[in-house]
């Protein structure tokens, strides 16, 4: 067996966490966490620019497809939401722009994308469901990607569909997603389902066996015990705890 040690800020980073009005951005994360898309001079969080290089790099669609925005800091969301307010009003604005600190925007997981055409709209860019843009849709969830904001979620996740923005969340948590047909806010809660100390969420995904389990941090630091010979990730949720996912 190995230790894993939990504390608050364990369960308030990593690709897993929830980031929306309920639940503000608690840690920002550093510029060395973040790694520009290509050539484009956007920043994403590290992993969620290597991966999303690799899967325009699979499609061919370097130049079909514009990276529109990734990164942002909590002036640049700022400045987002009040010249929306401005340009747009506060209805679009409510629905299209989440609130400073309560966009994933803020965490480098989160991809807008565009079909590269003219022109390009910055806050709702054009990501047809047909054509590279679906081709983008058909692969993403082996590679980690989710369509965070999906048509019939406004009431759970508080955000109109945007079919253009993506969010990293890695896998075998994508695909299991999309299986369910769950948005993040649900699959979070579905896997509160399968606690640490009951049954464990064993499942099969490409051909590999994974072993997911949620711990709730009640006191910090908290010892988590794991096989010694597992490889395995930990991510915080944001919602109190961790989710941890075992490569059996
Ligand atoms: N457009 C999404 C909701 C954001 O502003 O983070
Ligand atoms: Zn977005």
């Amino acid at each position: 067996m190995r230790s894993v040690t939990l504390t608050r800020e364990t369960t308030q980073q990593g690709n897993l966490i929830l980031v929306n009005k309920e639940h503000p951005l608690a840690v920002r994360p550093e510029s060395g966490q973040l790694r520009t898309f290509g050539s484009t001079g956007i920043p994403l969080e590290k992993k969620t620019a290597l991966v999303l290089e690799n899967l325009f790099g699979a499609l061919g669609c370097h130049s079909s497809l514009l990276l529109v925005s990734g990164y942002r800091t909590k002036a640049g969301q700022e400045e987002i939401y009040s010249s929306s307010l401005k340009e747009n009003g506060p209805d679009f604005t409510r629905k299209y722009v989440a609130l400073p600190d309560c966009s994933e925007h803020q965490t480098g997981l989160a991809a807008d994308l565009a079909l590269n055409r003219r022109p390009v709209d910055f806050l709702r860019p054009y990501f047809p469901r047909e054509g590279i843009c679906q081709s983008f849709r058909a692969k993403m969830a082996s590679y980690g990607f989710i369509e965070r904001y999906p048509e019939g979620k406004e009431q759970i996740t508080g955000i109109a569909p945007e079919p253009w923005h993506f969010r990293y969340v890695g896998m075998p948590h994508a695909s299991l997603m999309e299986q369910h047909g769950f948005c993040l806010e649900e699959y979070l809660e579905y896997l509160t389902g399968f606690p640490a100390e009951g049954k464990h969420l064993n499942i099969q995904i490409q051909n590999q066996a994974f072993e997911i389990f949620w711990q709730k941090l009640e006191e910090e630091p908290l010892q988590v015990q794991l096989p010694a010979d597992a490889p395995f990730l930990v991510s915080g949720t944001n919602t109190g705890g961790c989710i941890f996912t075992l490569w059996r």
